[in-house]
């Protein structure tokens, strides 16, 4: 059974705590596209550990922890991640499994990143910063390198010599400084040593745990509305992020996928430029930001605060054919008077659909509004539905009647814990 942990917004929906929670009996925890942009983050007791590359679902006992195919991999970042993990006990041996087919993110890719936002200037994209961009663009231009030509090094120091040869003017150009390649050799040379215990073709292990009826989840990252063909392009990261990712990033049939779990968060939140149509550029919204801890995982940045969104979830819950749904951080919307979702979007007073908007439409447009009373009780303690207040419950069941879909877990605080099953 192959179940899909995706965002249903513009990443850091809470993901990596739902991932934890659904992985405990899963014998594989697989992310299938993006890099160390990603940001997970799971609390156990007072521990808190950030994954940006590794599956969140290894701090389970049993769960193999799988980074396939799709994902593009930063090596210093992947054995920092490996450290943290040792140190916080976890068993690594045979719970980490590489894909050779991994493109690498390398120190040229990094530089290329900041470089071309430096260019833009004021109409800067806003990236993490993690060369994700010029590093797919490299696999899909056929001047990728990735973990298997690590796999021989006189092979990847040729490949990654060529790559200088074009990347290094191209710096110089930006006014950025070469990449030095004795520097960076000696680096990656002693990387590789690390990482090669742990890389080996992960698609036959996933398709014996098919066989074997073992059960897999899938890690989403970032969200549905930074998907490179369906967000409001370039506002976009590099990579596919909906359920059909699966297919091409892990290997995985389509067909296999029998459970699709959306992660809505209660409010929206973006990092980075583009638009956001609901965004709450106001006391309340600063007010929210910091009640919900919401600076980012991987940069630290402020995120974007905004009203819930179900014109554009609405969207993602459909291409991602999503089955169920968990709703996390409604903790956060406590003892706010009152509260908006966003049920459309009109542009010149006519509707308009997500999908049917680019970005200078998504700048453009008017949300439509319904407002909800709020709640004052704290939520936060609560492992029972029925528990919740009753404005709590309307805004749950307004937005499970407006998507269609069960909202079968409601998280209600940080904590592995805090979670009210439905
Ligand atoms: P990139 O993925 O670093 O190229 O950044 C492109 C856009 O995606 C920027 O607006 C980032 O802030 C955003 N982004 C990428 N990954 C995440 C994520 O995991 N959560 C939230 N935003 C992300």
């Amino acid at each position: 059974m192959v179940t899909a942990v995706l965002g249903l917004q513009w990443g850091d929906e809470g993901k990596g705590k739902i991932v934890d929670l659904l992985a405990k009996k899963a014998a594989y925890a697989v992310r299938f596209h993006g890099g160390n942009n990603a940001g997970h983050t799971v609390v156990i007791g007072k521990q808190k550990l950030f994954f940006h590359l590794i599956p969140s679902g290894i701090c389970q006992k049993k769960t193999i922890a799988v980074i396939a195919n799709g994902v593009i991999l930063d090596l210093a970042v992947l054995i920092e991640e490996i450290n943290i993990l040792k140190k916080a006990g976890v068993t690594l041996k045979n719970k980490l499994v590489i894909s050779p087919r991994c493109h690498l993110i390398l120190p040229y890719h990094k530089a290329m990143d900041l470089a071309y936002e430096n260019a833009r200037g004021k109409k800067k994209l806003g990236t993490t910063g993690r060369g994700i961009g010029p590093a797919y663009a490299d696999k899909v231009s056929y001047n990728g390198i990735r973990v298997y030509e690590l796999l021989d090094w006189k092979l990847f120091e040729e490949q990654f010599l060529f790559q200088l040869q074009i990347k290094n003017p191209i710096l110089k150009t930006f006014g950025v400084s070469p990449i030095n390649a004795k520097e960076e050799l000696k680096k990656l040379i002693k990387y590789r040593e690390i990482v090669i215990p742990y890389v080996k073709e992960t698609y036959g292990l996933l398709h014996q745990a098919l066989q074997k009826k073992q059960k897999i989840i899938m890690e989403g990252a970032h969200g549905t509305m930074l998907d490179t063909d369906w967000s409001p392009y370039p506002y976009s990261t590099g990579s596919n992020t909906v359920t059909g990712a699966i297919n091409s990033g892990a290997g995985l049939p389509v067909k296999s996928i029998s459970r699709v779990v959306g992660i809505v968060k209660a409010f929206t939140s973006r990092v980075g430029g583009g638009p956001l149509p609901t965004e709450l550029t106001n006391q309340l919204g600063d007010q929210i930001r910091e009640k919900g801890h919401e600076f980012g995982t991987t940069t630290g940045r402020p995120r974007r605060i905004g009203w819930l969104d179900l014109e554009a979830v609405k969207f993602a819950v459909a291409i991602n054919s999503v089955n169920q749904i968990a709703l996390t951080k409604l903790d956060i919307l406590t003892s706010l008077a009152k509260i908006k979702i966003c049920t459309g979007y009109k542009l010149k007073n006519k509707p308009l659909s997500y999908p049917a908007c680019g970005y200078s439409e998504l700048e453009k447009l008017t949300p439509v509004y319904k407002e909800f009373d709020g709640w004052k009780e704290d939520i936060s303690g609560l492992r029972q539905y029925r528990q919740l207040p009753k404005n709590c419950r309307q805004y749950i069941e307004f937005i499970e009647s407006y998507l269609k879909t069960p909202i079968k877990i409601v998280s209600v605080g940080a904590e592995r814990t805090a979670n009210i099953f439905r």
